[in-house]
C-alpha cells in the first residue's frame, strides 16, 4: 500500500494541524510528579536502577528520574517492534543492549506506552533472565484495548483509547517526539500499517 503523506506542518514545532490534543503538558507534569512520589515511597532506602526503553521513553525517563528522591542509576536499551503489520508475530528486536549487568539490582523498566504488550513482555523476560533483585515496570501510557499479551504494569500514568498518539517522546515516523504534550493523529491522516515502534 502506498504510504500516506505526513500531514503538512503548520505549528512552531512542525506539528500538523490535524493533531488532536489528548493530554496537556501540565497534566503530564502533575502525573509524572505523582508517579515520582509513589515510586520514591515504594523504594525508600533502596538503590533503584532505571532501564529506559529508547527511543520513545527518553522524555518520560528524564522527567521521572528528576522526581525520584532516591539513589538511582540508569541504563538504556533500544528496542524496535513491529506493532501493527506484524502484530501477531511478536517480533521485538533489541537494537542496542544495556551497558551494564542488572544482576542483584532493583530494576524499574521505564516505557512510553504499552500497546500490544509484546515489547514489555519480551524485555521483562530478557531482564528477568539476568537475575535482578527485583523487576517492576512503569509505563506512562496504557492502551488496554490493543493488548495481545497480558503484561504486569506496576505503575501507569494514563489509560488511553485505541488511538495512535505522538509527542512527549512518542513518534510517528520519527517525528513529533519533541512536542511537550500528547496528541492523537486522526487515522485518516496516517498509514499505520508500516509503523515501527521504538
Ligand atoms: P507494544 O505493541 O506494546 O509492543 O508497543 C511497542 C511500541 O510501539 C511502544 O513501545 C511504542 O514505542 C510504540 N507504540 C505503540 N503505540 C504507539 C502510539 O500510539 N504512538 C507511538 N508509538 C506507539
Ligand atoms: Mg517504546
Amino acid at each position: 500500500m502506498k504510504p500516506a503523506a505526513v500531514p503538512s506542518a503548520t505549528g512552531p514545532r512542525g506539528e500538523p494541524s490535524e493533531l488532536v490534543p489528548l493530554i496537556a503538558e501540565k497534566t503530564i507534569r502533575e502525573k509524572v510528579e505523582e508517579l515520582g512520589r509513589r515510586i520514591s515511597e515504594d523504594y525508600r532506602g533502596t538503590h533503584l536502577h532505571l532501564v529506559s526503553l529508547l527511543k520513545g521513553a527518553w522524555v518520560f525517563t528524564a522527567d521521572l528520574a528528576r522526581q525520584l528522591r532516591l539513589e538511582t542509576s540508569i541504563d538504556f536499551m533500544e528496542v524496535s517492534s513491529y506493532a501493527a503489520a506484524d502484530r501477531s508475530s511478536g517480533r521485538v528486536e533489541i537494537v542496542q543492549d544495556l551497558q551494564a549487568s542488572v544482576r542483584g539490582l532493583h530494576v524499574l523498566v521505564v516505557e512510553d506506552i504499552c500497546d500490544t504488550g509484546l515489547t514489555l513482555n519480551r524485555i521483562c523476560r530478557e531482564i528477568r533472565g539476568r537475575e535482578p533483585e527485583s523487576l517492576k515496570v512503569v509505563s506512562l501510557l496504557n492502551k488496554p484495548a490493543c493488548r495481545v499479551e497480558s503484561v504486569g504494569l506496576d505503575y501507569v500514568g494514563f489509560e488511553i483509547p485505541d488511538k495512535f498518539v505522538v509527542g512527549y517522546g512518542l513518534d510517528y515516523r520519527q517525528r513529533y517526539r519533541n512536542l511537550p504534550s500528547i496528541s492523537a493523529i486522526a487515522p485518516h491522516e496516517t498509514d499505520l500499517s508500516d509503523r515501527k515502534g521504538t
